[in-house]
């Protein structure tokens, strides 16, 4: 199985990329983001509690993730040819969660790509996105409070898996073409 996670900061093309590569290798496409606007939408009580972490850009706990992509896992693991995790995880004690949920499939996380993009790109991208989106974070300072949390609480899950020699850094600025063809090189070396 080819398990993939696609890493980086709000903004910086992980959703726009899963699309491109999920009929490409034929994966499962689990955004832990997704999952919870679905929850949000649906006013379930897991999408009220998450929804004050999100309008405020802070993460949401580890424990109600964690439990999605257990559910979505036992869901899909015998039907797919692997998965791409986009958005999760965006802790260590998430990355080790995941970690220990796919050892219990005999399973294992391939590779960690890592898209760069700098803070003003990320910035513009978002509030461009935000005019049509509906999403939570449509003000600068939600996306700056998402950035911050970034730096904070996510930008060492790199350190993580470049430990389990699993990550490839990509540059995340350009044609989306272009990035989706150095992603490709990485999955394929
Ligand atoms: P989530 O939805 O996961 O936010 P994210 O990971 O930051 O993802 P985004 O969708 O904001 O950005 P992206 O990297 O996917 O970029 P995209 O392709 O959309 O999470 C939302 C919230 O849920 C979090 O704040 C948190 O509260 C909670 N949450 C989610 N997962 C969690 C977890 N694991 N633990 C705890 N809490 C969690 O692109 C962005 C824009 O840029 C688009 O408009 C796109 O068209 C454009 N774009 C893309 N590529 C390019 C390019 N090359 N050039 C120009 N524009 C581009």
């Amino acid at each position: 199985m080819l398990n993939l996670i696609l890493f980086g900061p709000p903004g910086s093309g992980k959703g726009t990329q899963a699309e491109k590569l999920i009929d490409k290798y034929n994966l499962k496409h689990i955004s832990t983001g997704n999952l919870l606007r679905s929850e949000v939408s649906a006013q379930t009580q897991l999408g009220i509690e998450a929804k004050k972490f999100m309008d405020a850009g802070e993460l949401v706990p580890d424990e109600v993730v964690i439990g999605m992509i257990s559910n979505a896992l036992d869901e899909h693991s015998n039907s797919v040819k692997g998965f791409i995790f986009d958005g999760f995880p965006r802790t260590v004690a998430q990355a080790e969660a995941l970690d220990k949920l796919l050892t219990e499939k005999s399973l294992s996380i391939s590779k960690v790509l890592s898209l760069h993009v700098s803070e003003d790109e990320l910035v513009d991208r978002l509030l461009k996105r935000a005019k049509d989106s509906g999403r939570a974070d449509d003000n600068e300072e939600t996306i700056r409070n998402r950035m911050k949390v970034y730096r904070e609480k996510t930008s060492v899950v790199a350190d993580y898996y470049a430990d389990q020699v699993k990550l490839a850094d990509i540059v995340g600025e350009g044609s989306i073409e272009d990035i989706s063809a150095s992603i490709c090189k990485q999955i394929d070396a």
